[in-house]
């Protein structure tokens, strides 16, 4: 659909303040968030997005407590069983993007059973990062591209971001998808991320559409070579 990103990335901040808001325990602020994530994910493949992905827990994120940690690892594996059978009716592929070795190895099985039968699906492909670190994810690209003697390719990890999306007021990238966000349009709104909407997004996505993205170029329209 014209005006729609074809990758769209979120950084989905502001579940602890969410949740401080309403003097509720941060889990709380995770727990609601998920079902965001979930309307987010409809609302994406409704709209014609091919790609999304979602920071769900970043390489830094082992810093924070113990039990919110552990809450966070129960809510990803409880919502892959609960998303599982809406994932596949809607045609949707999940990756997970990030370190494995880190994970409760219960939800690496639970992660690798929903990537095998999510493989076949088309109509949008949705990422989740999890033990996400973009400069670690460049790192080890570089350190594999090296030991094999290849040249770097122009595109190795995923595809380019169209938009970058962040709530929760704060502007900054976090460490995530540093090189696919070489041209993401950014957007950053205030809404904590348990109370995005979907005319949130629409309204983000109508920004997107009236953006001039020319990546150094002139003008968006393709230029003919040789025109003075
Ligand atoms: C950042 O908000 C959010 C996280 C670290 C967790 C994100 C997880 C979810 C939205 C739920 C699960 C999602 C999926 C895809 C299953 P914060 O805790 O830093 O908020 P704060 O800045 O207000 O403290």
């Amino acid at each position: 659909m014209k005006g729609v990103p074809g990758h769209l990335a979120v950084i989905m901040d502001g579940n602890g303040r969410w949740a401080a808001k309403r003097a509720r325990p941060r889990w709380m602020g995770h727990a609601r968030g998920a079902q965001t994530a979930r309307e987010l994910v409809a609302h994406c493949a409704r709209l014609g997005v091919q790609h999304l992905t979602l920071y769900a827990f970043s390489s830094d994120n082992w810093k924070r407590p113990r039990e919110e940690v552990g809450f966070l690892m129960d809510l990803f594996a409880s919502h892959l069983d609960r998303q599982l059978a809406e994932l596949r009716a809607n045609g949707i592929r999940l990756s997970i993007v990030g370190r494995r070795d880190r994970l409760p190895p219960a939800l690496v099985a639970k992660m690798e059973e929903a990537e095998a039968r999510t493989a076949q699906c088309t109509r949008m492909h949705l990422r989740v990062a999890i033990d996400y670190s973009s400069k670690a994810a460049l790192q080890e690209a570089f350190a594999r591209v090296q030991a094999e003697g290849r040249e770097w390719p122009a595109d190795p990890l995923l595809p380019n971001v169209d938009l970058l999306l962040r709530t929760g007021g704060e502007r900054r990238l976090s460490d995530f998808l540093l090189w696919e966000c070489a041209y993401a349009e950014l957007a950053f709104i205030d809404a904590l991320f348990p109370d995005l909407t979907t005319a949130d997004v629409d309204a983000v996505f109508a920004d997107f559409a009236r953006r001039d993205r020319r990546f150094g170029g002139l003008n968006s329209a393709p230029v003919p070579v040789g025109s003075a």
